[in-house]
């Protein structure tokens, strides 16, 4: 579609942007439109500035440089721009489901009536109908993003724009945002979509951008094809993986874990895992698979059953510190140390460790993570995928015998995930044990030697 003759809802201006304290362009005299009824896409490897670009839409960016215009004509819509954020924890402000899904349009002046049709319908198209009365933190993190996809949509801001959006959603959830969108380009919504996978949105984007060096190029699908494939490349998976032994690093038995509101999660669940071994679990959004990590590390106490994780039964997290990591679904609640070598450092602090040995190996854990040059920067002022990675090399500069990892995918762009499971492969091969819990299918290549399905509460073998 061109853009010729159409109306146009959001118009980008000769606009550049640089943060404080940081000389360089993020962002480098950008111009375009997006129309009424189009939907654009922005892609672009990690730290591009993506989120930077949507943060400037939505007069979000604080300090800093910026030159050139954004100009929003909200052509009689109540809302002007909309924003899903990246990281939707920091945008939930309710307790409840349906409390978040009405909050927005209640809070513009829609009435009462409108604001419960409004928040009924967007609750509806992202599948959540049934949900509303739920506590919002105790969603599973695919449950979060398509709340907080509600809440931006009950408004219907005139520009929605959309950071990341399938990064939490298994393929029932991308399949549904895609309808959402060819909806909300038939009501006149203009949209921007960031994001690293743009592949989903073949056939409602209309038109797709790749950010480099601060610039935007127009790219064709085409493009990007190949690029996407997991497939091993030079020093990736290796066939010689070890043979995992008989001793496990896992057992959990009869684990019946139940939610507070009374949802059976694990169903009489019983699990093994030997040393050495790289699993795969797959399952839905919702499945339980955050439940399942955490209570393998203690973080949560099952009602029935019994778990020994890395030689100790019924695990309190303090007795694992250092021999089992777990990388958090959401990396931000991870970081809280003021430079990102304090972070990686933590651990290894913490079991007093000296600073010789500190430094070294904190070095190494950022290098494979390709983060060492962020060693002195504040973990918040890196973008997302820049944060998980930070994330993941704290978690591994311990050297931990048992390696949890929740979704490590989300926010990282192809290229990075292939060289994690190069890394994860890695680490597989000096011993290390793996459990890599995802929404996504299993990536082709010969990178793990076990898949389990998590299902109804129960593991399948797959
Ligand atoms: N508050 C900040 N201060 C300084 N630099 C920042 C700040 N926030 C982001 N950056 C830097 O700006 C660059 C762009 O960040 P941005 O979050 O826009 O990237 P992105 O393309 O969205 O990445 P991702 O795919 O990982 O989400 C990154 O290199 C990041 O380190
Ligand atoms: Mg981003």
């Amino acid at each position: 579609m061109g853009n010729r003759g159409m109306a146009w809802a959001l118009k980008v201006e000769d606009f550049s942007y640089s943060y404080p304290g940081n000389g360089e362009a993020i962002l480098r005299s950008l111009s375009f439109t997006v129309n009424r009824g189009e939907c654009v896409c922005i892609t672009g490897s990690s730290g591009a500035g993506k989120s930077t670009l949507l943060l400037a839409i939505q007069g979000l960016l604080k300090g800093g440089h910026c030159n050139g215009r954004i100009t929003i004509d909200a052509n009689g819509w109540k809302k002007p721009v909309g924003l899903l954020f990246q990281n939707v924890d920091s945008q939930i402000l309710c307790s409840t489901v349906e409390e978040e899904a009405a909050f927005g349009p209640d809070a513009i002046g829609f009435t009462g009536e409108e604001t419960a049709a409004q928040a009924h319908h967007a609750l509806q198209s992202v599948g959540l109908a049934g949900f509303e009365k739920r506590n919002v933190d105790r969603l599973s993190a695919g449950e979060k993003q398509r709340v907080a996809l509600a809440a931006v949509l009950s408004s219907r801001p005139a520009v929605v724009l959309l950071d990341e959006p399938t990064s939490q959603l298994d393929e029932q959830g991308k399949a549904d945002l895609v309808q959402i969108i060819h909806e909300l380009k038939r009501q006149g919504h203009a949209l921007l979509i960031a994001d690293h996978e743009p592949g989903v949105f073949h056939g409602v984007v209309d038109r797709l951008f790749q950010l480099e060096k601060g610039c935007l190029r127009e790219r064709s699908f085409g493009f990007f094809h190949g690029s996407g494939s997991y497939a091993p490349g030079p020093g990736g998976a290796d066939s010689s993986k070890p043979a995992s032994s008989a001793e496990p690093a896992l057992e959990m038995d009869g684990i019946v874990w139940t939610e507070p509101n009374g949802k059976v999660v694990l169903d009489c669940l019983s699990l093994r895992i030997g040393r050495g071994e790289f699993v795969y679990l797959y399952g839905e959004n919702g499945a339980g698979k955050s439940s399942l990590l955490r209570l393998m590390v203690g973080l949560e106490s099952p009602q029935a059953g019994s778990i020994r994780t890395a030689g100790i039964t019924a695990p309190k997290p303090e007795q694992l510190v250092g021999n089992v990591g777990l990388l958090f679904q959401n990396p931000q609640k991870q970081l809280f140390e003021d430079s990102v070598f304090s972070e990686a450092a933590f651990t290894l602090r913490m079991l007093k460790y000296g600073e010789r040995e500190v430094m070294p190996r904190v070095n190494g854990a950022l290098a494979l993570c390709e983060v060492e040059r962020f060693a002195e920067r504040s973990p918040f002022t890196l973008s997302y995928g820049e944060q998980h990675r930070v994330a993941l090399a704290s978690v591994i500069a311990a050297n931990p015998e048992v390696l949890l990892l929740d979704e490590p995918f989300a926010g990282l762009d192809f290229p990075q995930r292939r060289r994690m499971l190069t890394i994860l492969s890695r680490l597989q091969r000096n011993g290390t044990t793996i459990i890599l819990a995802s929404h996504g299918p299993l990536p082709a290549g010969e990178w793990v030697n076990r898949h389990i399905i998590l299902k109804n509460g129960k593991i399948s073998e797959g």
